[in-house]
């Protein structure tokens, strides 16, 4: 199992790290290049992927990588559909989850992240299991005010037990998922 992630102010990276000590490994950071955010959004905007070493070395035949990052923009960013299309090529599984600012109740707006789930989908093809977000927000009362959540960190804040039952609904679809192909109950 590989946990991956890429992380501009560090919340992927505190979702990785929770996940990672649960599954009992070492989450890894992708340095990505560009590193420059506005340049890696342009990238993004027009669709393409990025690559990162970390990510060349750790994708692997029939090795599942759990892999975390945000939304920027409504969009599918590079560094990750880099990651989903080395998954697809190498065929590893593979488990996306989002960190993002906007809550649930808004996945379908413009920057929300239900169609950063379609992008991932249609970029991993089947090797994708399981993909899904966990807004900033989620588990918080009262809910703060929308321009807070974009400068909401994690790390000074925590994960809610809510974030943290959502993360871990993903690795619970990962054991099923392998012990189905090792053809356990
Ligand atoms: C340039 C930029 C664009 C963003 N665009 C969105 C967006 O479209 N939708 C959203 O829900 N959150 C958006 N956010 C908020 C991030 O997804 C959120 O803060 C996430 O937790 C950041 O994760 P990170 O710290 O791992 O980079 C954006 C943040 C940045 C910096």
């Amino acid at each position: 199992m590989e946990v991956l992630y890429f992380s501009g102010s560090g919340n992927s990276r505190c979702m990785a790290e929770f996940a990672a000590q649960a599954l009992d490994v070492q989450a890894k950071a992708m340095e990505v290049w560009p590193k420059s955010t506005g340049i890696l959004f342009l990238i993004s905007l027009f669709g393409r992927g990025s690559g990162s070493k970390e990510a060349n070395a750790r994708v692997r035949t029939g090795v599942p990588v759990v892999l975390f990052g945000p939304v920027w923009g409504g969009l599918l960013i590079a560094p990750l559909r880099g990651v989903l299309s080395l998954c697809r090529k190498r065929r590893a599984p593979v488990v996306l989850v989002l960190s993002c600012g906007s809550p649930d109740e808004k996945r379908y707006s413009k920057w929300g992240y239900q169609k950063v789930l379609d992008a991932a989908q249609k970029e991993a093809g089947d090797w994708l299991l399981w993909a899904t977000a966990v807004p900033v927000s989620l588990g918080l009362d009262p809910m703060p005010e929308e321009k807070e959540l974009m400068h909401y960190r994690l790390e000074e804040k925590g994960l809610t037990e809510a974030q943290k039952h959502r993360i871990m609904e993903c690795l619970e679809r990962l054991g099923q998922i392998k012990n189905a192909a090792a053809g356990e109950p």
